[in-house]
């Protein structure tokens, strides 16, 4: 089944008046269970394109489909709402919230779906027993090196249940013991729990591991390879 498909898509940037064509004209289709990375040189338009995809950032021109839904029709509320059940988020801009602990942060958006406390506490810490942080849940993230976040970050976007998860350069800031931890952690819940992960990597190791592999030139896909 089609979980996203992106039809024509581009994004245009004004710098000084100048436009910038981030994302000029991406046609993709991801099917359920996906393990795809998206590569290419800094500027390529890897970052914008998660961005769109999310429903972070508008579209210039072309859709966005997910599940059946054209993202770009919903009011605000609405894609708020919709990225909340659908979407789990690893984004280095996307910051955890520095008052809550890692638990605290792991459960919120759990708190936010009406998930019971229980079922919080059992799922929240699970998770950040399964990226090797079992023993700093009650730290805050500014207690944590960016790794640690990164990988707070991670078990977040993965407490709701998302269909898919996006990650942009989710290994960018760990250590090569941490990057191979989050890669089985991302390949087991792809495999166990059918989540659909589409990240965005300059990391060699974790393009090894991507079933798919995207490749963007100049807001571009140049190449799109599919390995067995
Ligand atoms: N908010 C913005 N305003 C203007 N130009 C932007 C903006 N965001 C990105 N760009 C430009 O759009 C293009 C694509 O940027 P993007 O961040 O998507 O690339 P990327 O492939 O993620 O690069 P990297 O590998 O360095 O993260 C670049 O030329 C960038 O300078
Ligand atoms: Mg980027």
């Amino acid at each position: 089944m089609k979980i996203i498909e992106i039809k024509n898509l581009k994004k245009t940037y004004e710098d000084n008046s100048v436009p910038v064509h981030a994302v000029n004209g991406v046609d993709l289709s991801i099917e359920e269970g996906e393990f795809t990375a998206i590569v290419g040189p800094s500027g390529s338009g890897k970052t914008t394109l998660l961005n769109v995809v999310g429903g972070l950032d508008d579209a210039t021109e072309g859709t966005v489909i997910i599940d059946g839904m054209e993202i770009n029709t919903l009011s605000s509320r609405k894609l708020t709402d919709f990225r909340m059940f659908n979407i789990g988020f690893v984004f280095q801009a996307y910051n955890l919230i520095p008052v809550f602990t890692a638990k605290e942060n792991v459960e919120f958006v759990m708190h936010l779906q009406g998930a019971k406390k229980a079922h919080r506490e059992a799922r929240s810490t699970e998770l950040l027993k399964a990226v090797g942080l079992g023993e700093m849940m009650d730290r805050r993230p500014s207690k944590l090196s960016g790794g640690q976040q990164q990988r707070v970050a991670v078990a977040r976007a993965l407490a709701s249940k998302p269909k898919f998860v996006l990650a942009d350069e989710p290994t960018a800031n760990l250590d090569s013991k941490s990057t191979e931890n989050l890669l089985d952690i991302m390949e087991q819940l792809n495999k166990n729990e059918n989540i659909t992960f589409i990240f965005s990597t300059h990391d060699q190791r974790v393009v090894n591991k991507a079933r798919r592999v995207v490749t963007l030139e100049d807001g571009k896909v140049k190449s799109d390879e599919k390995r067995e």
